[in-house]
Parts: C-alpha cells; sequence; structure tokens
C-alpha cells in the first residue's frame, strides 16, 4: 500500500487553527483517539439514505475504518443554498444545518465538540446544470457567492461550539466523460462545458482556500482540515492501478452504471444501459455519469479515516500544510498597511492592456493615465500595451505581455537611467486580465499549460513580487471590470469588430 507516500502528493490537508493564548504555535488538529463522532453534511456523494454509488457509500466506511459514530445530514441533490443556486432538494442551509440543530436540541444526538468532527463535501450541484454552469442562480450568485456560503457552514457551525471541521474541497468534474446522459439529453456544447465547469471547479477550490487561510483568526480554538478531494480524484484518474482492484480492464472513463440517451429523451427513461456487475464494478471510477464508484468511495473514506486517526507528528510529515493565522500580522506590517501619505507620490508607473496603453488611445481621446496623473499632480511612467496579456506563457497573444515585454522594458529604462523614479515616492499600477478572459484564451480555452483562471490571477500577483524584488513599494492592484456587462459579452450581444463568428451568447 503506498498510503502514506502517495497522500502527500494527493490529498494536502491544511490545518488551520488559532488560540489567542499562544499565535505562534498554532495547535495541529484533534490529537489521535481524540475524534469519536463524525457528523456529515453534502449532497448526493455523501448522503447514505438515498445512495449514489449503489453500494456502501464513503461515510459508512470512514466511520468503520476510523471507529467513530457516524451522524449523518447529506441530502442527495443539494446545493449550499436556495438563496444562490435554487434547487428542488432538501438544501444545507436551509434544512441540513437546521436538521442538525433540531436533533442536538431534541437531544437525539450529544456530541462534544472535542470529540467530533464535522466535514463537508458541496459543490457539485451547485456548479452544475440549472445552476452556474447554464444559468439558473438567484440573486446573480457567482462562485464566489456559492464558495462564501459553503465556508459560512463553519461559521454556523463554530458558533454552536462546534471546533473541528474538514472541508472537502471540489472535484476534477470535468474529466467526466460525455454524452447525452440521465443528467442531461439537452443539446449543448461539451467542449464548452468542460471548460466552463473547470473554471468553476479550479477556482471555486482556490476561493475556498484563501477564505479558509483568514477564517480561523476569527474562530479562536476552531481547527479547519481541507481536504483535497481534487487532487485525490486526479491521481486516482491519472494512476488507476494504484487504487482500482476490480477484475474488469481497468476504467476512468466509462461508468459501473452507464446509460446513453437519445438527445432531448425525458431524463426518467432508462435510457440504453450498460451494467458491470460484481468484483468487475470494483475496476471503474465512476458509478455512473456524475457520481463516484463504490471503489473510490472506499479510497476517499481510507483518506478521510486516516486524516482524522493518524497522529500529528505522522501528518506534519505526509498530509498536512498548516498556515498561520493572520491576526499574527505585526504592528509595524498593520502600520504599513495605510497605504502611502499625502503628497508622498510624485511618480505613476503604470502596466497593463488597452485599456491603459496612453501611445494607442482606444478610446479615441486621452486615457485614464494622462487624466490621472495630471489629476494628482504626478509624472507619468506608462508601460502598459494594447492586446496585453499577463504571460505568453499561460495565454499567448499576437501582443506585448507583462511579463515578457512590460516589466523587461521598464527594468531596461531604469537600468539605462533614462527614468530614475524613487521607490518611496512612487506608485506602480497594474489593470490586467480582459485579454487573458476573453475570446483566444480563457474564454475558448486557447490556453498554455492548460492555465486556468487560478494561474492567470497569480501571474498578475507575480507582477508585485517581480517589482518589489528589484525596490519598489507602492502598488495599486485594479482588478477586472464586470465583462459580462460589456457589449461584447452581453447575453444581446451583436457580431462586432472583436468576434464575428458564431456563439452562444448566454454561456
Ligand atoms: C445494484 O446492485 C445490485 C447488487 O448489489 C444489482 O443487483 C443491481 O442490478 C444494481 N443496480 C444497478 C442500477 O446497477
Ligand atoms: C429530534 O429531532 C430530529 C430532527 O428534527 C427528529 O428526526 C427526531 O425524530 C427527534 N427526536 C425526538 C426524540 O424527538
Ligand atoms: C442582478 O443584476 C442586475 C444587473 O445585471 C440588476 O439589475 C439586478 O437588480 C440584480 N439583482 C439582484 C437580486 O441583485
Ligand atoms: C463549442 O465550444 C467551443 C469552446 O467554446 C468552441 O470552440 C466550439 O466552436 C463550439 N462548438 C460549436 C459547435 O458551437
Ligand atoms: C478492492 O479493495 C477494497 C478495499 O479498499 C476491498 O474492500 C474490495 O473488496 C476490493 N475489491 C475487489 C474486487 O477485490
Ligand atoms: C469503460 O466503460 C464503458 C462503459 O461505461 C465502456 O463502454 C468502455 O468500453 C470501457 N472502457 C474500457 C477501456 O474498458
Ligand atoms: C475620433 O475622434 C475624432 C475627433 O476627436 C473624430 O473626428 C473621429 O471621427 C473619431 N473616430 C471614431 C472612430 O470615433
Ligand atoms: C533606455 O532603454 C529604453 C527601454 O529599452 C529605451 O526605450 C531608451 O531609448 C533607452 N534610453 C537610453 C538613453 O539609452
Ligand atoms: C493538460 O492536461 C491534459 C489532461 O487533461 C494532460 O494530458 C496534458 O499533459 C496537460 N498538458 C500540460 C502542458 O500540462
Amino acid at each position: 500500500m503506498r498510503l502514506a507516500a502517495a497522500f502527500a502528493t494527493v490529498a494536502s490537508l491544511l490545518l488551520a487553527s488559532y488560540s489567542w493564548a499562544a499565535p505562534a504555535a498554532p495547535s495541529l488538529g484533534p490529537r489521535p483517539g481524540q475524534i469519536k463522532n463524525f457528523v456529515t453534511f453534502g449532497d448526493s456523494y455523501t448522503d447514505v439514505t438515498v445512495v449514489s454509488n449503489n453500494g456502501t457509500q464513503w461515510p459508512v466506511y470512514a466511520a468503520g475504518y476510523a471507529h467513530l459514530n457516524l451522524f449523518p445530514f447529506a441530502h442527495s441533490g443539494a446545493p449550499c443554498s436556495q438563496l444562490l443556486t435554487p434547487r428542488p432538494f432538501p438544501a444545507v442551509v436551509q434544512n441540513e444545518l437546521p436538521e442538525y440543530f433540531a436533533a442536538v436540541g431534541n437531544r437525539s444526538i450529544r456530541v462534544n465538540p472535542e470529540e467530533t468532527i464535522y466535514t463537508l463535501w458541496i459543490g457539485t450541484n451547485d456548479l452544475g446544470p440549472n445552476t452556474l454552469l447554464t444559468g439558473g442562480v438567484v440573486n446573480n450568485a457567482t462562485i464566489v457567492d456559492v464558495t462564501k456560503c459553503t465556508v459560512g457552514w463553519i461559521n454556523t457551525l463554530y458558533k454552536s461550539g462546534a471546533r473541528n471541521f474538514l472541508y472537502q474541497n471540489r472535484l476534477p468534474l470535468y474529466a467526466v466523460d460525455s454524452y447525452p446522459n440521465r443528467f442531461w439529453t439537452a443539446e449543448r456544447n461539451t467542449t464548452a462545458w468542460n471548460l466552463f465547469i473547470n473554471e468553476l471547479a479550479v477556482s471555486g477550490n482556490e476561493i475556498a482556500k484563501l477564505m479558509l487561510q483568514t477564517l480561523p483568526a476569527s474562530l479562536p480554538g476552531a481547527h479547519i482540515g481541507l481536504f483535497d478531494s481534487h487532487s485525490l480524484f486526479n491521481d486516482i484518474l491519472d494512476n488507476p492501478s494504484q487504487y482500482l482492484n476490480g477484475t474488469a480492464p481497468l476504467n476512468i472513463t466509462g461508468a459501473v452504471h452507464a446509460c446513453r440517451f437519445k438527445t432531448d429523451e425525458s431524463t426518467s427513461d432508462p435510457g440504453e444501459c450498460t451494467d458491470a456487475e460484481g468484483t468487475d464494478r470494483d475496476s471503474f471510477a465512476w458509478y455512473d455519469e456524475l457520481h463516484p464508484s463504490e471503489q473510490s468511495d472506499r479510497v476517499v473514506a481510507r483518506e478521510i479515516a486516516n486524516v482524522i486517526s493518524v497522529s500529528p507528528e505522522m501528518r506534519s510529515m505526509n498530509l498536512l500544510t498548516f498556515i498561520r493565522s493572520v491576526l499574527a500580522i505585526s504592528p509595524r506590517t498593520r502600520a504599513a498597511a495605510h497605504g502611502p501619505k499625502p503628497g508622498q507620490i510624485k511618480n505613476l508607473v503604470t502596466f497593463g492592456d488597452s485599456y491603459t496603453d496612453v501611445a494607442k488611445p482606444r478610446n479615441n481621446g486621452t486615457q485614464w493615465p494622462v487624466y490621472a496623473a495630471g489629476y494628482a499632480h504626478a509624472n507619468l511612467f506608462p508601460f502598459a500595451h494594447s492586446g496585453a496579456a499577463c504571460s505568453d506563457l499561460l495565454t499567448p497573444t499576437p501582443f506585448p505581455s507583462v511579463m515578457q515585454n512590460e516589466l523587461p522594458e521598464y527594468f531596461a529604462a531604469t537600468g539605462n537611467g533614462s527614468i530614475k523614479v524613487k521607490p518611496d515616492e512612487t506608485i506602480y499600477t497594474l489593470w490586467i486580465g480582459t485579454n487573458d478572459l476573453g475570446p483566444h484564451t480563457l474564454l475558448n480555452d486557447e490556453v498554455l499549460h492548460n492555465a486556468t483562471i487560478v494561474d492567470v490571477t497569480k501571474c498578475a500577483i507575480g507582477w508585485i513580487k517581480t517589482l518589489y524584488k528589484s525596490g519598489a513599494r507602492n502598488f495599486l492592484y485594479q482588478n477586472i471590470i464586470p465583462l459580462q456587462r460589456v457589449p461584447l459579452y452581453s447575453v444581446d450581444g451583436y457580431w462586432n469588430h472583436y468576434w464575428n463568428q458564431p456563439r452562444n451568447r448566454t454561456e
């Protein structure tokens, strides 16, 4: 068994904790043997009553492997909240949490906070058809709102006394193969779905991680683990022989119970099914077109049981990345966080794309940097180029990029003395992203190295690090405007200068 070695690469568990008494030495999460109760929340992946793998679900295995009492509250079909991604199924916020509180209230379950761990695995229904993927949200909900909702589950339970949490992030959903199936039979562009669901899963997981990292500061004594389901399933799919053990050829593209439908056929029809039987079933990663197989569930259970019952020393070797509480910011750092004093800034150095390029004014007039330098009486040093993306290594365009052109041009200019700027008196701005996100880049997947929104955003943050190393100290990061409201991208968009081929305007 290659569990210990594998887990380091597969599932990085991030245990964040904060204690008022000793912020510098956060405790490492529950001690071995400390946890006796296992309270589960989520959707069909975790529901033990309406089973999604036609066998035994992972929470039952995990409770068995780690000798825990299971208190299951997950419901098939669940979204996080009906106020964001409404569905005709119970939701975590409106049903699962109230059911748990009712059960605690009438004493039908008794769980001591010290001895109890709470898990949440949710998102598949929030990200999928009829919600974020195809539209059907309310209150203009985005991936950010839906992710906030899942992190809110920790806040709510914490207030009631809960202290130990395991947050299971979202699977690589885009890996599931696509034909009309019981979950969707209407016409669709499978490439576009695949691209968008990948962006949603990857960016939602990254947003969750960042939100979880800041959470312990406001929740003293909480132990929060991030279980990386995304990496675990990628590893199952990349190295199936390490995980799948059935008697049929290993199968990561099909399903134990695979049913093909005709386009637009009713999803309540049975479809044309191919079923694997008996020990053949353990050769499959997926049970059906959406759900993990029982053997994949055993793997999830084994990894979760290990996370809960292995000793902290072992975890720090193999399983965990620890983070420090954000409250540990020193007073000096905090003072610096107020930004430059009035009158301090004399130079404005601008980076970006056509929104900021002053040599080729795309607004057929005067661009904002010229106005801003005028209004603030600053010297302008413009380095933005029309058409720029952040990096040619992620979203290549036939135009100069920030990393490969703009920064080198700035360093050449400071190097030969043609511009001289004192760090204290200079502010650097970056407004980038429109070209990284648009047609010919992320929107149509013309990227390199499988780049996602997360990589492109990391690149923009890297601009700060690069300038900092050269001495720069004041930065203004301009985020991306609501592009969905720009005429090019709006649902009533027409053929224009930037795109004149057929497209689905809602997607
Ligand atoms: C579910 O599993 C049982 C055996 O455990 C099998 O008889 C049945 O056909 C399976 N159902 C489906 C839909 O795969
Ligand atoms: C306690 O509340 C739960 C959840 O509402 C319910 O299922 C259970 O039947 C109740 N038990 C008792 C003893 O009242
Ligand atoms: C959703 O956004 C639109 C503009 O795109 C706005 O008119 C509307 O009021 C918003 N609705 C809610 C519920 O926030
Ligand atoms: C499907 O979507 C992809 C990615 O957006 C696009 O390149 C392709 O042209 C689309 N196919 C059809 C038939 O619309
Ligand atoms: C595969 O391994 C699991 C343990 O992870 C075991 O329960 C199962 O019976 C095995 N399946 C087969 C077909 O041997
Ligand atoms: C995988 O399973 C599907 C049924 O879902 C089947 O059509 C396909 O041939 C299988 N592939 C392999 C490599 O066995
Ligand atoms: C650009 O502005 C000039 C006047 O400043 C005007 O004559 C010209 O028509 C404008 N061009 C476009 C394409 O709007
Ligand atoms: C300094 O380098 C910049 C950027 O390469 C160039 O545009 C400029 O002409 C150079 N100036 C001198 C004085 O060499
Ligand atoms: C991109 O991802 C695919 C699998 O989705 C993989 O086969 C390929 O090697 C990846 N390419 C790079 C450059 O990482």
